[in-house]
């Protein structure tokens, strides 16, 4: 694993929360969640606390705008992936957003450094999960994906994988994290050897504020 600088661009808090998508479905789920994850005693029990409210916005049709929807030619992941932030947290400690994998690609193999549930809103995807060693990376399984399919991530149990598209049309997945996680530095993993990378994914439709953390 690597070392980080100081994380600049992760921790300098915002003004204020960020609906990049400001609906009256995406501000309900967000207090949703965020009252879920204030009465929980743990990341674990906050996703099992979440899990009706998710699985209840990946169901929901009509809210995602098309706009959300859309590959990105200049993609930080590659592969003309988009990742679109619709909210975050002042405090970068939450993050909703879509990821939108074209027919046939595939996501780098990563890391997310962060608890949360991810899911399909559209499209169909196989999500592989490894295991990095001295001797490359360990292929541990691998599962599909469908619409209304979720699943939750409870680093470091499972925080290692890619997903690709397995379907004629792109796919989106939603992604509630409990960081800014086109912000933070995590880590993308070499297929061949294994090696992690400092990796930052950014996001197609908002910057990273960079900067020391204000603490007053
Ligand atoms: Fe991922």
């Amino acid at each position: 694993m690597c070392d980080f600088p100081h994380e600049e661009h992760a921790s300098r808090p915002l003004p204020a929360d960020e609906y990049v998508l400001d609906t009256p479905v995406v501000r309900r789920f967000v207090a949703d969640a965020r009252g879920q994850i204030a009465r929980a005693e743990s990341p674990s029990q906050a996703c099992d606390l979440i899990r009706p409210h998710f699985a209840g916005l990946l169901g929901e049709r009509g809210w995602l705008p098309a706009a959300y929807q859309e590959p990105a030619a200049k993609s930080g992941m590659g592969g003309g992936i988009g990742q679109w932030l619709l909210y975050r947290a002042a405090d970068r400690s939450l993050c909703l957003f879509s990821l939108v994998v074209p027919p046939g690609a595939k996501t780098p193999v990563h890391d997310h450094l962060a608890w949360g549930l991810v899911g399909l809103y559209r499209g169909n995807q196989d999500e592989e999960f490894y295991r990095p060693s001295p001797r490359g990376l360990e292929l541990l399984r691998r599962r599909p994906l469908g619409p209304g399919d979720f699943y939750v991530l409870l680093p470091p149990r499972d925080d290692v994988h890619r997903v690709g598209t397995t379907s004629q049309e792109t796919s989106v997945s939603i992604h509630l994290l409990a960081n800014d996680t086109g912000c933070v530095l995590r880590h993308i993993y070499d297929d061949r050897t294994g090696e992690a990378r400092p990796f930052r994914s950014g996001y197609v439709n908002a910057e990273c504020p960079s900067g020391p953390p204000v603490t007053s």
